[in-house]
């Protein structure tokens, strides 16, 4: 931290690009990432214009380390979440205290990296057979191919049986449509816009009907039959909380559902721009061939070989710093707080983005990052939690594939 003097948020700058009436909201929803990158360098902390609410971009970030590293209890998920709960539910993503922190234990072992819940060379076979699709000599659109592949996945790691009855297909045709409604949704009133007979309105409604339905039949059809399908929908059916309840019908929905959102896009943008980046960098692409070369001498990779596999994993951490899938995430104080000297007020609103270096300072190959404010948790960047694999932040209960909640 920077030892910064304390002082009271109400002498923070105002960001700018404003407008007279709608303030900051234009900005924030329509140049997005842009406007963020543009106020950057106004201050570590800058007021927003976003309507009643006191409302604050988090430049910082090691400031934005510690709110996203919260437990939940100090920052809880901010005011989008209350918008996007009634749609997609209160599944990790987006429930807050002890709800969350029972939810996460009962998920959780499923992303054990030593017995992982899924099935590993189910995962495999679906990697195998869509690069064996590619032709030498053919140009591959990998954006595309790595969304395909990373929905695909999720789909097996969550419902690996599922894929006999049909819902598993439905589920992976409906969910992209279902989260860009969500998105629509998220800044204007669901019940206003779902009125408007626009193609937009009729693919989200009919995509969320049919979504509902398929996950209403798969959750009920794991619940009745307790064999373990070795995949997450049927760890998280067997798990039992600490009073020996199992999750109810909603809750499974609201996981998976979650899940499902979480999972899918980051993982397939995180891959197309891993893709993109090996690409612009020659020496990192030998380097990444000759770590497999060493590590695997040809045979498939397994779980084990990836605490081996340092350099891709450098290449991977690199990516998401410097491509983050996520521009912005958002936490709401729960009571007055001071973080790196600022003070600031309860029910205020706290937006935050990833952290990407000035271009003149990017590294031109590939290095180990552990202060990525996502990557870890707070003041321990070689803690587990920078190990995690999925990069959330949330000690001690962040991303399900992070250490075991305490
Ligand atoms: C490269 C791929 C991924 C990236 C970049 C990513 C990024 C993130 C980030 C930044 C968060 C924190 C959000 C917050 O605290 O507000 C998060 C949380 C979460 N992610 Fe991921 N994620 C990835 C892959 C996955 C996968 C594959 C799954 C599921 C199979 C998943 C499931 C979740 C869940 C359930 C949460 C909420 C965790 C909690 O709060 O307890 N993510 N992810």
């Amino acid at each position: 931290m920077s030892g910064r003097t304390d002082q009271g948020v109400g002498s923070v700058p105002v960001a700018s690009g404003g407008f007279p009436l709608a303030g900051h909201r234009p900005a924030v929803a329509v140049q997005r990432l842009a406007f963020f990158e543009r106020v950057r360098s106004e201050g570590p902390v800058l007021r927003l214009r976003m309507g009643r609410t006191p409302t604050f971009l988090v430049n910082d970030h090691l400031m934005v380390r510690e709110i996203l590293g919260d437990s939940g209890d100090t920052f809880a998920r901010g005011q989008f979440f209350s918008k996007v709960r009634p749609l997609v539910g209160n599944g990790l993503g987006s429930s807050d205290g002890a709800f969350h922190l029972r939810q996460r234990r009962m998920v959780q072992p499923a992303f054990s990296h030593e017995h992982p819940g899924y099935d590993v060379d189910a995962l495999l076979g679906g990697i195998k057979t869509r690069v064996e699709s590619w032709r030498p000599g053919a140009v591959v659109d990998m954006a595309r191919e790595m969304d395909a592949l990373a929905n695909e996945l999720i789909n097996t790691a969550l419902f690996s049986s599922d894929k006999v009855t049909g819902d598993a297909d439905t589920i992976r045709d409906t969910i992209a449509d279902f989260i860009a409604g969500v998105g629509v949704r998220s800044v204007v009133p669901s019940d206003l816009v779902d009125k408007l007979p626009t193609p937009a309105n009729r693919r989200f409604i009919r995509a969320r009907d049919r979504l509902e339905e398929a996950l209403a039949s798969s959750i009920n059809r794991y619940r009745t039959d307790p064999q373990d399908h070795k995949d997450i929908l049927s760890s998280t059916v067997a798990a039992r909380d600490a009073d020996g309840r199992p999750m109810s019908p909603g809750e499974l929905r609201d996981e998976v559902l979650s899940m499902l959102i979480a999972g899918g896009d980051s993982s397939g943008h995180a891959l197309g721009w891993a893709f993109h980046e090996i690409s612009q960098h020659p020496t990192a692409a030998r380097r990444l061939r000759e770590e497999f070369a060493e590590v695997l001498e040809g045979r498939d990779p397994t779980m084990r070989d990836l605490s081996r596999l340092v350099y891709t994993r450098q290449v991977i951490n690199e990516t998401l710093r410097l491509r983050s899938p996520g521009w912005m995430d958002m936490r709401r104080t729960t009571r007055p707080v001071k973080v790196d000297g600022f003070a600031f007020p309860a029910e205020a609103e706290l937006l935050t983005q990833p952290h990407r270096p000035a271009p003149a300072t990017r590294p031109s190959t590939p290095t180990p990052v552990p202060s990525t404010p996502t990557g870890g948790h707070r003041g321990t960047p070689s803690s587990p939690a920078a190990r995690c694999s999925c990069p959330s932040a949330r000690a001690p209960v962040c991303a399900p594939g992070n250490r075991w909640p305490t």
